[in-house]
């Protein structure tokens, strides 16, 4: 399991600390994260973490805070984007050593991520990974390979969480994420959760396990603000009847106080069904604790 510091630093980076790395995370996605990789610890599941897409690393942190000890960590990134590219990767580094859970797990690839073999990624990091991102190029054929890449180091019961899907100022992403998904190699692979704007896609085989583990949570735990909203969705649907993407079924989570902290730090509201910007302060729209609610549901299902 994760240490009680490290379960402490997880809690404040999901509710508050992810906002002063600067980036692109959707409070949600960190939540329903940190709920999966202590799903994954809990089922013994081995395996490294990744990330195509580092930026200055705030999901790749998250990421970070969800690995054991043995377990290591794949920054992938060009920089292309960067206005400081060696400013960029210097502030990852430090940010992950001057944490004692992180330290001395990262790995930084500082290349073309389409250009990559596994075997290369594999050489710094000694295994294939339980939890990848995938938040690169986000072109057709970028989100492709690099969604392609990453399917073959998977291992089984991994989880691959495919970035932008539903972003409308890159569209590729949603033609990348099809191609890749009716290739012979992706649909090996069932998507199971889409999330803040995030499609979470395993291995056919696991992907009834992730998605029952989510729907139990949500039933659990239909009060707390994140749940409300999408335990309402679901419940009007008929009974057993999902969104679904590629054939297989979503748990789409629909949380109503959804925000996006933008890249100086100011939150941008996303989603504004229920919430006004004037919310963000209430308690209402905060969230419980991720690894009490983890630990609370774990009891439950006994
Ligand atoms: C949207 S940002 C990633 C945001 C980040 N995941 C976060 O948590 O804030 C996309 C990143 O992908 C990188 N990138 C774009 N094309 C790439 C490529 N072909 N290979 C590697 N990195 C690439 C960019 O340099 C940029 O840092």
């Amino acid at each position: 399991m994760l240490s009680s510091e490290q379960k402490a630093t997880l809690d404040d980076y999901v509710n508050i600390g992810h906002r002063s790395t600067p980036g692109w995370l959707w409070q949600s996605a960190a939540y329903i994260t940190a709920l999966l990789g202590m799903k994954q610890i809990e089922d013994g599941l081995q395996g490294n973490l990744g990330e195509i897409g580092v930026w200055q690393g705030r999901y790749l942190f998250l990421l970070g805070l969800l690995s054991r000890e043995n377990e290591k960590v794949a920054g992938i990134d060009s920089f292309v984007h960067s206005p400081d590219p060696e400013g960029f990767a210097r502030r990852v580094e430090n940010r992950f050593n001057l944490d004692a859970s992180t330290a001395g797990k990262l790995t930084l690839i500082k290349e073309d991520s389409t250009k990559l073999t596994p075997e290369k990624i594999r050489q710094n990091v000694e295994g294939d990974f339980r939890l990848f991102s995938v938040d690169g190029g986000h072109l057709a054929h970028e989100v492709l390979s690099d969604a392609a890449l990453v399917s073959q180091m998977m291992v089984p019961g991994g989880i691959m969480i495919l970035d932008d899907i539903l972003n409308s100022t890159c569209p590729g992403v949603i033609e990348g994420t099809l191609d890749f998904l009716r290739s012979p190699q992706g649909s090996q692979f069932a998507p199971f959760c889409l999330v803040g704007n995030k499609l979470m896609v395993t291995d056919k085989a696991s992907a009834d396990h992730y998605r029952n583990y989510l729907l139990h949570v949500i039933q659990e735990n239909k009060d707390a603000s994140i749940f409300r909203d999408t335990a309402q969705t679901i419940s009007d649907f008929p009974e057993g009847v999902y969104p679904k993407l590629c054939g297989s079924d979503l748990i789409v989570v629909t949380w109503s106080g959804d925000y996006l902290i933008s890249d100086n730090g100011g939150p941008v509201l996303i989603r504004t069904k229920v919430c006004d910007m004037h919310e963000m302060d209430s308690p209402e729209v905060q969230l419980p604790s991720v690894v009490s609610l983890f630990e609370r549901s774990a009891a439950v299902a006994g």
